[in-house]
This record gives structure tokens, sequence and C-alpha cells, in this order.
């Protein structure tokens, strides 16, 4: 157990939080899409110790962040015209692009892939974090794995006290959902590893294709070969059981009066008049419910929620993100009313 210090954002607290994480230790930090645990990409034993507090499978890879795209030749064996064109349009900001990596990115951070999830966040704490560290930072999302993701300092606490070196309070996260991950399926192609908020009508124009990928809506097959690790993990799961409605408040409402259901929770959209069990929102657009949806999660577990039945969000733009991680915090347990 080392004690976890809270961390501010001022020159000389995050001048702290890049020592420590020259020096090999883990720190979370905040970004606009959830919180991250920090360590430095480079560093083998650094980046174990970031698997190691999150219990997450080796062989499930890091994404690398950095100051600014220039820096991606430092890490990569080849960057696609493509990929310059994207970065061009979208860095800093909601997007991973994988591409193939260089020996600088140790096997241990990329899960044992030949590939690397390059980043270029637009937080401006973790921006400067990068300038004032000149590392390339390895950051999956803070949660202990299988657990919804953490979109503040205080929910990194709740799952890290006691495991890393500090956290940095850089407030809320403005997205709320993490970064859409892409890799290249041939020069023109993008294929959507995992959605957010770059969403597929925002790369079109830069592309002859996006591809959403299978697995982003539908559950991997034991042994089924995926693009992206992260796709065959159980994620994003509460304590309570969620299940996904697809279907207006209304036919909820009537389905719980039905069976005599009071003692679970449903979240949805907006709140409504005499719902037969207790309710918590999430917003009725895209935008609201991916900044909400990670913290309604951990929300009801603090209530000691049971069963959460959930209102199904549009899959339209960046409500492919919030759906696909609702899917998956359901298990894949979907009713239709
Ligand atoms: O917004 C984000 O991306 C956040 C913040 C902290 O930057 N990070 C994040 O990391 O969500 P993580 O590790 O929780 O999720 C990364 C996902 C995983 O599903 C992983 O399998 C996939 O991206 N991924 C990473 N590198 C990959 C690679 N080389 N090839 C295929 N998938 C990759
Ligand atoms: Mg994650």
């Amino acid at each position: 157990m080392e004690e976890t210090i809270l961390l501010g954002t001022s020159d000389a607290q995050l001048k702290i939080a890049a020592q420590a994480l020259k020096e090999g230790k883990v720190v979370g930090i905040p970004t606009e899409t959830v919180y991250g645990l920090a360590a430095d990409a480079t560093n083998e034993e650094a980046v174990r110790k970031v698997f190691a507090a999150k219990g997450r499978p080796g062989d499930n890879p890091l994404i690398v962040h950095l100051a600014d795209f220039s820096q991606a030749e430092q890490y990569t064996s080849y960057i696609p015209p493509l990929a310059k064109k994207l970065a061009q349009a979208f860095c800093p900001g909601p997007l991973t692009m994988v591409m193939p990596k260089n020996d600088r990115i140790p096997m241990a951070t990329s899960g044992g892939l030949d590939t690397v999830g390059i980043r270029v966040p637009s937080h401006p704490v973790m921006h400067r974090l990068l300038e004032l560290s000149g590392l390339a930072i390895a950051a999956p999302s803070a949660n202990r794995s299988g657990y919804p993701s953490p979109t503040t300092a205080r929910h990194v606490m709740d799952d890290m006290t006691g495991k890393i070196f500090g956290v940095i309070d850089g407030g809320a996260c403005e997205f709320g959902v993490e970064s859409t991950v892409i890799s290249f399926d041939s020069e023109t192609v993008v294929r959507i590893l995992r959605p957010g908020c770059v969403t597929r009508d925002m790369l079109l124009p830069y592309c002859e294709d996006v591809i959403i990928d299978k697995a982003i809506l539908s559950e991997v097959a034991a042994g089924e070969k995926v693009a992206s690790p992260g796709m065959k993990y159980k994620h994003y799961s509460p304590k309570a059981n969620v299940v996904l409605v697809e279907g207006s408040a209304e036919a909820l409402k009537k389905f719980l009066q039905d069976k005599g259901e009071t003692s679970c929770y449903a979240l949805l959209y907006a709140q409504q008049d005499d719902f037969p069990c207790k309710v918590i929102t999430y917003g009725t657009d895209s935008s609201a419910q991916a900044h909400l949806v990670f913290q309604c999660l951990r929300e009801l577990d603090d209530l000691g929620a049971g069963t959460v039945y959930v209102q199904a969000p549009s899959k339209e733009g960046v409500g492919l993100a919030v759906y696909n991680r609702l899917i998956r915090a359901a298990g894949f347990e979907v009713i239709r009313l």
C-alpha cells in the first residue's frame, strides 16, 4: 500500500507528477474523455504497474499519448498519409489511431501486438504534463478493470487509492466516454474499433469508407479473432445488474407495473411522473448522455441498486459510443418493448 496523493493543476503540482512519471511511478490524470492511469510508455516496469493497479489482462494494449502528432514518428514504423490528414483535422482531440509500432514501444505497452494506438489529448492539464515530462505517456482509463471508466478525480481515488502515486484533479471530463479508436484497413479505408466523440460522419469526408467493426454492437464469441483486444473483455460493468431497454419510458413504466417491480432502478432520458421505481436521468441528447453515462453507472452502485433498467440511447452520431458502453455494461442483455 502506498499513500495516494491528490494533486492540483498548478505548474508546481504538475512538475511533481511529471517527476513521478519519469521515476517510473503511476499517476491518475484528467483528459477530455475520461481519467487515465499514466506511466512512461517506454518504461516496461512502469507500464507493468499500470496493468497491476487495474487488474488488467496483459494482452490488452495501452494507448500512447503524445504532446503533438509530429512525435508519432518516434514511436511508429509507418504512418499512413491518411493518418496525417486525420491528425490535422482531429488532433488534439478524442481520436486514437492504431499504427505499426517501433522498438521504442515495449511489448508490455502494446500487449504483445506489433501496433500502437497513438492519441494527442486536448485537455490542457494533460497537455502540460506531456510537455513538462517530455514523455510518451501510456494511459488506459483509470478504472479497475471491467468497471465503468472514471470521469472525476474522486472516481479514480475510489478505484486506485493505495495502488498508485497520485491523482491530478482536473475537474469533470468534458466528453465522458473514451476516445474513438481506429485502425487502417487500407490507405483510404478506416475501421472504427471503438466508437467515441469523433464519429463516423466526421471521419467520412477524409476517407473512401469508414467501417464500423461488428464487435462494437455484438458480443464476441469465445476464441473469435478480434481487431482490438479490448473487445473481448467484460467492460464498463457496475455491480448492479444492468438491462438495456429498447423502447420508450412509457413502455418501460407499463412493463414494470405489469411485473410489479418496484425495488429496481431506471436510468432514463428524463424524469417521469409516477414511475413505479426510483429513477435517475442521463439526458436526452447524445452529448449529455456521453458526459453522464459512466457517472450514472457509478452512482447507481453507490445507491446500492440491484437491477437497473436503462432506456437505450440512440445509435446515431455520438450515441453509438454511449450505446456501445451500455450494451457491454448490460452484458448484452437487451429487452425490446
Ligand atoms: O479516451 C481514451 O482513449 C482513454 C484516455 C485515458 O486517453 N484511454 C482509454 O484506454 O480508454 P483503455 O486502455 O481503457 O482503452 C483502450 C482501448 C482498448 O479497448 C484496447 O484494446 C484498444 O483501445 N487498443 C489500444 N491499443 C490498441 C492496438 N494497438 N490495437 C488495437 N486496439 C488497441
Ligand atoms: Mg478502459
